[in-house]
């Protein structure tokens, strides 16, 4: 089935256009992966698929829904968890606090909440030791996962993370990236933008290269990895 659905996909800042009839399908239990250099466009495809930003053209259907006019609240509602750039988690809260009012949004009863949360600490385990400390003092790999968590919260049908590799070692990088997997492999479906290319697509099961806007090349991960032209000017 597929999930997200954006076709002929333009928008911008003003006067400025940035992406240009875009195509991209998610089909449920995906990872797909967006790739493309600083300022491809990656963000904001991001954030016009979560109702950030309104398109000036083209559509977004979600769920078997046309989602292209919904705000943020109203897309999140609608089962889309958006990760932004840089992890904003509340650092002066501790982590449990964190993860419950990422439980917020999907207006359940405080029995749900509890259990979501005793279920996800259960995952990350890092999270469980610093359940009681302030997210501000975590790691930025570990509040990249305190972030994910959150968003998990609220039992999203889609998961958006925008660059979770952004600011992090190699090391903590790979780290991160082995929690996607799993969730992927646990049956969450993932939109994944990325310029870190080559460790996207390992992960992936298809991809889209993003490149001034455009769709630049597209195909399974394996089909990506093996393009010439894409390894030349990406991995
Ligand atoms: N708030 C904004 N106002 C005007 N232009 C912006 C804004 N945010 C991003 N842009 C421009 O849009 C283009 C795409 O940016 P972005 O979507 O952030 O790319 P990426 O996430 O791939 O690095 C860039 O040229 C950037 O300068
Ligand atoms: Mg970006």
């Amino acid at each position: 089935m597929t999930l997200l659905k954006i076709s002929g996909l333009s928008a911008g800042y003003g006067q400025v256009s940035v992406l240009h009839d875009i195509d991209l399908t998610v089909e449920q239990g995906e990872l797909v992966t967006v790739i493309g250099t600083n300022g491809a466009g990656k963000t904001t495809l991001l954030r016009t698929i979560s109702g950030l930003m309104k398109p000036s053209s083209g559509a977004v259907h979600f769920d078997g829904r046309d989602v292209t006019r919904l705000d943020g609240p109203a897309t999140a509602r609608a089962g889309i968890a958006h990760v932004p750039e840089n992890r904003r988690v509340f650092t002066g809260l501790s982590v449990f606090e964190n993860l419950k009012l990422g439980g917020f949004v999907a207006r359940r009863d405080r029995k749900q909440r509890d259990e979501d949360l005793t279920r996800l600490v259960g995952q990350f385990p890092i999270l469980e030791e610093r359940r009681n400390q302030a997210a501000g003092s975590l790691s930025g790999g570990e509040q990249q996962m305190l972030a994910i968590a959150m968003a998990l919260m609220a039992r999203p049908k889609l998961l958006i993370l925008d660059e979770p590799s952004l600011g992090l070692a190699p090391l903590v990088t790979q780290r991160v990236f082995d929690e996607i997997e799993r969730l992927h492999r646990e049956g969450v479906t993932i939109l994944l933008v990325e310029q870190l290319a080559n460790q996207a697509l390992q992960i992936a099961d298809r991809g889209v290269v993003l490149k001034l806007g455009h769709v630049a090349a597209l195909g399974t991960a394996r089909e990506l990895m093996n393009d010439e032209s894409v390894q030349r000017a990406y991995l």
